[in-house]
C-alpha cells in the first residue's frame, strides 16, 4: 500500500502530477483486476475510493494526464460491499473433490464401510446431479416467507444480502404447499447464465469499464451490490439443492427433499438422478460432462450425495465436508505460455517457494499470470521420490510450458516444449540463500527417512521479516482470529508502519492504545480514515476472547492444522492445560506426554511440533505477551449438553448398531475422547458381545460398563 501523496494537486509540478498519476493508475487498475478478474479484493473500499479521488483530482487540475479509456474512467465501477453479517444456525459446508473415476468408488467404499455394510446386502443409492459453478446462498423462511438471505462467508457467517436476494426472480418471496415447515432454510446456488454474462461484458465494455473474468465472478460481484437495483438489473438465476434449519422435513430422502422444492417453487436441476451403483453416477457424470459445453452455464462437476437422509445423519462430517457427498470434479484445464521469470516467495515456516511469471494466458475463462512450480527438484525434473518426470526435463526462464488448472487449485505448471527453449539459456539455479534476510537456506533431512526434504526453508526463523510477516497474516486470517478489515495488505502496512508497528500478535491488541498515544494518528494515514481506523480498533477488541480451537489454529505451528488444533482444544479445554503439557511432554516418561500420545487422531509429528514449539524461549514470551491481550474461550461443547462431554470412552467387541468409526465420530461429536486402552483414567467402556481383555482391564480399574443399547440410552437416540 503506497502513501497517496497528501500535497494538494494545484501544488504540483506538472511532472510531479505526471509520476503520481502514473502510480495511482497503475494502482487502481491492480485494484480494478484483483476485483473484477479474481474476485479478491487487495484493498479495502476507502483506500480504494481515495485512489481512485486522488486521480480524478489530479486529472482536473491536468487535463493532458487523462487517457481515453484510462482507469479514471472505471470511476464508481466497484461496489463497496459492506455487508451486516448473519450467523449460519447450520454451517454451510464444503465439499470434498475427486479426480477420478476410481476415487469415485473409493467414496463409495468409504460409505459402506462407515456404515458396516456390504453392496450385496443391498446397495446404498446416491444422488448426481451438476456442479454449479456460482456462488451458494442460505435463504431463510419463517412461515412461508423470505425472511433473509445470506452468502457462504466462511461457512459460519456469511454477509446479510436479503435486500439483494428479494431481487432476483427465481428465489420465491412466498413459499407455496402443505408441506413447507414454519422454519426452512433452502440454500443453493447463484450463478449468471453465459448469454447474460456476455451481455453485462458487453456493456461494461460499451461504458468503459472493467470486464468480469467469468460468470461467477460476475454473479458474486452482481449479488454484492450494495446498490439493490443493480443487482436487480443483473438476471441472476438460482438452483437448489440443499438446506440449512429444516426442523420438518418434507422427505426422507435427498431427491424427495429436492422435489418439495421444486413444488414450492424453486427452480431444481433437471440432471439430478437417482443412481444405485457407482456405475451409474459414473455413467451420469459422463452423461453431464457431454452435455456441458450446451447447458448455458458453467459447472465445474457432478456432486454425488447419499440419497437416504437417515444414512446421511449416520455419516456425519469431518472438519467441513460431508462424509456423505464429494464432488468429481472435470479435469484440468490447460493452456500454453512463456514463462518470463521464477520468483522466490518465502512462506510462514520459511519454506521457499518458486512462482512463475508467466505472460498472461486465459485458462479456462480465467486469466492466469502466475503458476506454482512446486519446488528445486520439480523445476530440475524430478518427483518427490527422485524419479525423473517430463523425461527428465528442467524448466527454465524463457521455455514455452504448458499450465494446467483444476478447479480452484492454484495453477501449475505441467510440461515444457523444449523444441521452443531458446538456444542461450541456462538452467535454473535455486538460491541457497533467503532473499528476504539473506540467511542460509538449507533442506532438512527426514529424520525416518533419512532423506533430504524437497522443501529448502530459511533459517533465519523471526529474524527472517517474510516469515514474521506470513505468522501475523496466518494469525488474523478467516479460519483464525478472523478480524475483520484486518488482511494480508494491513498487516503487512503495519509491519512496516515505523509509528504503529506490528511485529508480533500481541502487538495487534495494543493498537487502539499506542494509536491514542501518537501524535501521527492511523486516521489520518492513507487508507484508513476515522470510520476504518475506528472500525478495524472495534473489530480487534472483538476478538479479544477468541475461541480457543481458532486461537491453537492461528499460532501456526507445524503440522498443526484446523483438525488437530480443534482436537487439542477438545482435549485440552484451556490454553494453560495445553501450554503445559507441551512443556511437560518433552520429558518421554512424562504422565503428560503419555496422555498426549494416547489423543486419537495425534500422531508423532504433530507431538513433535508442539514440544518443540513450546521448548522455544522465544515463543515463551510471545505467548505471556499475547496471553496479556487475549483470552482464549474454551469450546463452547455441544459439551455442557452431552452426558459424555470430556469423558474418556472406549469401545470394545461387536457392535450391531453403528461401527467401530461411527461410534467414534459420534462419541468425538459429542465432547467425548475415545482411547484405544482401557486404564485408570477411563471414564466409560461400551461393551458388546465378545469383548475380552478390556472388559478385564475396566473391571480392573473399577471403569464403568456399559452396552451398546445403553450407550444409545446415555446419548439419546
Ligand atoms: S451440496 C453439504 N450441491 O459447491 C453439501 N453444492 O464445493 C453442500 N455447489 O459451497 C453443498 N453445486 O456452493 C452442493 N449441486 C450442488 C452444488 C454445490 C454447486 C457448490 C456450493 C458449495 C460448493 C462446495
Amino acid at each position: 500500500m503506497s502513501e497517496t501523496d497528501s500535497t494538494p494537486v494545484a501544488d504540483l509540478t506538472p511532472r510531479k502530477a505526471k509520476l503520481e498519476h502514473k502510480r495511482v493508475a497503475a494502482e487502481v487498475q491492480a485494484a480494478n483486476d484483483a476485483y473484477f478478474q479474481e474476485d479478491q479484493p487487495i484493498m479495502d473500499d476507502a483506500a480504494y475510493d481515495a485512489k481512485r479521488r486522488r486521480l480524478v483530482a489530479l486529472e482536473e487540475a491536468f487535463p493532458e494526464l487523462k487517457e481515453a479509456g484510462g482507469v479514471s474512467a472505471a470511476v464508481g465501477a466497484r461496489p463497496s460491499g459492506r455487508f451486516a453479517k448473519i450467523r449460519h444456525r447450520v454451517p454451510m459446508l464444503s465439499l470434498d473433490n475427486a479426480f477420478s473415476d476410481e476415487a469415485v468408488a473409493e467414496f463409495a467404499a468409504r460409505v459402506y464401510r462407515f456404515l458396516g455394510r456390504k453392496e450385496e446386502d443391498g446397495g446404498i443409492a446416491f444422488t448426481a446431479e451438476p456442479k454449479i459453478d456460482g456462488l451458494s446462498l442460505s435463504l431463510r423462511y419463517e412461515k412461508g416467507e423470505l425472511v433473509a438471505a445470506a452468502t457462504r462467508g466462511d461457512g459460519e457467517e456469511g454477509e446479510d444480502v436479503t435486500v439483494n436476494a428479494r431481487t432476483i426472480s427465481e428465489i420465491p418471496q412466498t413459499l407455496a404447499g402443505p408441506d413447507v415447515p414454519d422454519i426452512a432454510e433452502v440454500r443453493g446456488e447463484v450463478y449468471l447464465g453465459h448469454a447474460d454474462f456476455a451481455a453485462i461484458n458487453e456493456r461494461q465494455r460499451e461504458k468503459g469499464l472493467p470486464e468480469f473474468a467469468n460468470p461467477r465472478n460476475a454473479a458474486a460481484g452482481s449479488l454484492r451490490q450494495l446498490d439493490a437495483s443493480i443487482t436487480a438489473a443483473r438476471p441472476l438465476r438460482f438452483f437448489a439443492y440443499a438446506w440449512g434449519e429444516m426442523p420438518m422435513l418434507p422427505a426422507a430422502t435427498q431427491a424427495g427433499v429436492v422435489e418439495a422444492f421444486g413444488r414450492w417453487g424453486f427452480r431444481t436441476n433437471p440432471l439430478m438422478k437417482r443412481c444405485e451403483s457407482v456405475a451409474e453416477l459414473v455413467a451420469q457424470y459422463r452423461l453431464i460432462e457431454g452435455q456441458r459445453a450446451t447447458l448455458g452455464y458453467d459447472i465445474d462437476g457432478v456432486v454425488y450425495k447419499v440419497d437416504d437422509l437417515a444414512l446421511q445423519a449416520r455419516l456425519g462430517f469431518v472438519s467441513r465436508a460431508p462424509r456423505w457427498a464429494i464432488a468429481h470434479k472435470f479435469p484440468a484445464e490447460l493452456a500454453t505460455t512463456v514463462l518470463e521469470a521464477i520468483d522466490i516467495q518465502v512462506g510462514r515456516t520459511g519454506a521457499l517457494s518458486p512462482v512463475a511469471r508467466l505472460k498472461p494466458v486465459t485458462v479456462g475463462g480465467v486469466v492466469v499470470t502466475n503458476a506454482t512450480l512446486h519446488n528445486e527438484d520439480y523445476i530440475r525434473g524430478f518427483d518427490s521420490k527422485g524419479q525423473s518426470i517430463r523425461d527428465g526435463a528442467d524448466i527454465r526462464i524463457g521455455d514455452t510450458v504448458t499450465v494446467k488448472r483444476a478447479g480452484d487449485v492454484i495453477p501449475r505448471v505441467e510440461a515444457v516444449d523444449l523444441t521452443k527453449r531458446p538456444a542461450d539459456s541456462k538452467p535454473y539455479e535455486f538460491p541457497t540463500r533467503c532473499p528476504v534476510c539473506d540467511s542460509h537456506a538449507t533442506r532438512e533431512l527426514n529424520p525416518r527417512t533419512g532423506k533430504e526434504d524437497a522443501v529448502r526453508r530459511c533459517t533465519g526463523g523471526l529474524i527472517c521479516a517474510a516469515q514474521s510477516v506470513e505468522r501475523l497474516k496466518h494469525f488474523v486470517s478467516r479460519d483464525a482470529m478472523d478480524i475483520d478489515g484486518l488482511g494480508d495488505k494491513q498487516i503487512e502496512f503495519f509491519h512496516s508502519d515505523p509509528d504503529l508497528p506490528v511485529l508480533e500478535p500481541a502487538d495487534i491488541f495494543t493498537l487502539a492504545q499506542r494509536d491514542a498515544a501518537n501524535f501521527k494518528k492511523l486516521k489520518d494515514k492513507e487508507g484508513f480514515g476515522a470510520v476504518s481506523a475506528k472500525k478495524l480498533f472495534d473489530a480487534i477488541e472483538d476478538r479479544r476472547r477468541p475461541p480457543l480451537n481458532r486461537f491453537i489454529f492461528g499460532l501456526g505451528i507445524r503440522h498443526i492444522g484446523e483438525t488437530t488444533a480443534r482436537l487439542l482444544a477438545r482435549n485440552y479445554g484451556t490454553f494453560e492445560a495445553l501450554r503445559e503439557a507441551g512443556i511437560a511432554a518433552a520429558d518421554e516418561t512424562s504422565p503428560e506426554r503419555q496422555s498426549l500420545d494416547a489423543i486419537d487422531g495425534i500422531g508423532p509429528t504433530v507431538v513433535e511440533a508442539l514440544i518443540e514449539f513450546f521448548g522455544e524461549p522465544h515463543n515463551e514470551q510471545l505467548l505471556d505477551r499475547l496471553l496479556g491481550e487475549v483470552q482464549p474461550q474454551p469450546l463452547e461443547a455441544v459439551a455442557s449438553v452431552s452426558p459424555v462431554a470430556g469423558k474418556i470412552v472406549v469401545f470394545t467387541g461387536a457392535l450391531e448398531r453403528m461401527t467401530r468409526d461411527e461410534a467414534k465420530a459420534m462419541a468425538e461429536r459429542l465432547g467425548a475422547k475415545v482411547a484405544g486402552s482401557v486404564s485408570s483414567k477411563t471414564d466409560l467402556l461400551v461393551a458388546g458381545p465378545g469383548a475380552g481383555s478390556k472388559l478385564k482391564d475396566a473391571q480392573k480399574h473399577g471403569v464403568e460398563v456399559i452396552d451398546e443399547a445403553g450407550w444409545f440410552d446415555l446419548v439419546g437416540g
